[in-house]
């Protein structure tokens, strides 16, 4: 059994098929293997575009969305995020007065409010630099707030709560489900995929489309970097791990 966790825009999505490839191969695997490997998505859309998303594509239904780049989780049908990983991000975190710090800093331009969450602050920025956006990060805690910043596409600026990203939501979700992280596979092709390709348990696939801070990059264990891009990436990816499983993947530290 395997769970794949996957970003969709770029990864298993692209406008020009509407996810046919990513669904034609996901519909053959659901035959192939048993049991049926499990399917989330982890994206940085939000929770009601991802569904329109879904609804509107050739992509498969997944049992889960991990939406807004990790600060919301839901299950399939459920009317709401599945509150546990709402509440685990609660502490500490000022929406609204976090976004209007960042809008008074006059660095960026925010995203329209359907890209806004209750544990999302979006902007635009473009080529910021390391040291720019580190200063940022450094004026919010400066406030008392232990933000973080992911930074995506030289561009996209999220902020988002200290506990939230899409790696730790993934970790999350596995915990409740009673998955082992080895039986999870991610892939992804942006910044904000990189907190879950990190996760060293799991088998993680860069398509080859990826931005350069993902496949240049440097990871505790290998990663899987495809020579396909996006659909026929994660299919490459994950023949390879059917084909030829990896050997057993270090235990994560101790963070303690
Ligand atoms: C998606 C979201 C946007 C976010 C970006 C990068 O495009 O809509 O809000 O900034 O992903 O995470
Ligand atoms: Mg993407």
């Amino acid at each position: 059994m395997f769970l794949l966790s996957t970003d969709i825009d770029g990864t298993v999505y692209e406008p020009r098929d509407n996810g046919q490839l990513f669904g034609d191969y996901w519909a053959k695997l659901q035959g192939r293997l048993t049991p049926a490997p499990r399917l989330v998505y982890n994206t940085g859309r939000s929770l009601a575009d991802t569904r329109r998303l879904i609804e509107h594509s050739h992509l498969p239904d997944p049992e889960w969305i991990i939406s807004g780049v990790g600060s919301t989780i839901a299950q399939r049908g459920a009317s709401g995020p599945f509150a546990p990983w709402s509440e685990h991000l609660s502490p500490g975190w000022e929406q609204a007065a976090i976004h209007d710090y960042i809008g008074q800093q006059d660095l960026a331009q925010a995203q329209p409010a359907e890209c806004q969450s209750s544990f999302k602050s979006s902007w635009f920025w473009e080529n910021a630099s390391p040291e720019a956006l580190a200063q940022l990060e450094q004026g919010l805690r400066a406030q008392g707030w232990e933000a973080q910043l992911v930074y995506s596409s030289q561009r996209d600026l999220d902020i988002l709560p200290k506990r939230a990203n899409k790696g730790n939501a993934l970790r999350f979700l596995a915990q409740e489900l009673v998955v082992s992280l080895r039986e999870v596979i991610v892939a992804g092709d942006s910044g904000n995929d990189l907190s879950m390709i990190e996760i060293p348990e799991v088998f993680g696939i860069i398509v080859n489309n990826a931005e350069s801070s993902l496949r240049e990059a440097s990871f505790a264990s290998p990663r899987y970097l495809a020579s396909e891009e996006s659909a026929l990436g994660v299919q490459e990816g994950l023949e390879s791990f059917l084909e030829k499983p990896p050997l057993p993947r270090p235990a994560a530290a101790d963070p303690c």
